[in-house]
């Protein structure tokens, strides 16, 4: 599927870091959902960098919505978003002199298209590619809100730093809109920061783990096999740049423990069904169970650091040296909840319109 991912409700994304625009494209959304820009703008906000433990690149993400909305609603064409790049700095990446960074996609993509594309900034790799996702996730995690489902993501581990798991997940995830840094455990967030802070002191960076919830989704989403929502979920997770694992539930901890200790019990309780616990994320064979989608995603350190690294210059052939100073993140995990967010939003919408048909979402 290249840069688009979604069944009825489908997404491309499109741009470089330092092309001048950004954008994407939301096809398959029902007419007549309220598109609130104010909404949009909070949750780019949050990916925003905002603090010196964040990139220096400070993009103000003036979004344009050109096509797909009327008076503040969604006509049911498609939906274009565009978002300009503002503060590039190209002559950062003329000091690598074409040096490929090591565990970026320099390499990788230089392979790929042969040479053609721009690789400044990370170009079409660039964790700035979010910012649209961001955007089209606002829209939709608006319409979901009103229909009851609520998703939220914290840093579970950062560093060897642990925040607590969810617990009850709308009251936690009420509690992450609120947060100034998105933890449950505020005193974390704040060793968290510390860490970081180190890292980028030593020119060097620090990954984490995430946890989201996705809840209010009713039992009977997702397909058997291929077409379940932990397949669906996942391929679109690991589209984000620097995602490098997803688990569901309990996860491969599940590996060391009895069936007996992992099984979530059914009860009726008044005419309903209950869970009486939820180790495996709210999914039974692709299917969703009526309990929160719960899980994790594993955010590798980031990859371009002033560390002095061994590396090559493709276009010549040479071997060299790279130290990767520049404007970077010492972190993504901060920045990227918002991102997942986005796309279990996007997922979520994607899942319910393929049940209940596209119009379902603005019932
Ligand atoms: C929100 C966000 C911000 C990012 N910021 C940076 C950055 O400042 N520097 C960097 O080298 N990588 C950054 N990345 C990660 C790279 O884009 C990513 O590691 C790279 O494209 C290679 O992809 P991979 O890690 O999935 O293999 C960021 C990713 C995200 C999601």
């Amino acid at each position: 599927m290249k840069n688009t991912f979604g069944t009825s409700i489908t997404l491309t994304l499109f741009g470089e870091s330092h092309g001048p625009e950004i954008g994407c494209v939301i096809d398959g959304l029902t007419p007549g959902l309220r598109v609130d820009e104010e909404s949009i703008e909070r949750l780019l906000a949050r990916r925003r960098p905002n603090s010196d433990l964040d990139t220096q690149r400070r993009e103000k993400d003036p979004f344009r919505i050109v096509s797909g909305v009327k008076d503040g609603f969604t006509e049911g064409t498609p939906l274009a978003i565009l978002i300009p790049n503002s503060d590039t700095k190209k002559e950062d990446y003329d000091r690598f002199h074409g040096a490929a960074r090591p565990g970026h996609a320099d390499y990788t993509g230089y392979v790929k298209y042969r040479g053609f594309n721009d690789p400044s900034g990370g170009g079409h790799f660039s964790g700035r590619l979010t910012a649209p996702i961001v955007a089209a996730g606002a829209i939709v995690l608006d319409a979901l809100k009103a229909k009851g489902i609520l998703v939220g993501t914290h840093i579970l581990r950062l560093a060897g730093i642990e925040d607590r798991q969810f617990g009850d997940s709308e009251t936690d995830i009420a509690l992450l809109e609120a947060a100034e840094y998105p933890v449950l455990e505020a005193s974390c967030g704040e060793r968290m920061k510390e860490a970081i802070a180190k890292a980028k002191a030593e020119k060097d960076s620090v990954g984490g783990v995430l946890e989201t919830a996705i809840a209010g989704l009713p039992a009977g989403l997702g397909e058997p096999w291929f077409g379940g929502v932990e397949s669906q979920l996942s391929a679109t997770l690991f589209g984000i740049p620097a995602v490098k694992g997803v688990s569901f539930g309990d996860g491969f901890s599940m590996a060391d423990r009895k069936g007996s200790e992992v099984n979530d019990c059914l009860r009726y309780e008044n005419g309903k069904v209950v869970h009486l616990s939820n180790h495996q994320g709210g999914i039974n064979g692709g299917i969703t169970n009526g309990c929160p989608v719960i899980f994790k995603t594993a955010v590798r350190p980031t990859p371009t650091v002033g560390v002095e690294q061994q590396t090559i210059v493709p276009k010549t052939g040479e071997n060299t040296v790279l130290s990767a100073d520049g404007r970077h993140d010492p972190c993504i995990a901060a920045r990227a909840c918002p991102v997942i967010d986005s796309v279990a939003g996007l997922v979520a919408a994607d899942l319910l319109c393929q049940r209940f048909g596209t119009d379902w979402l603005a019932q």
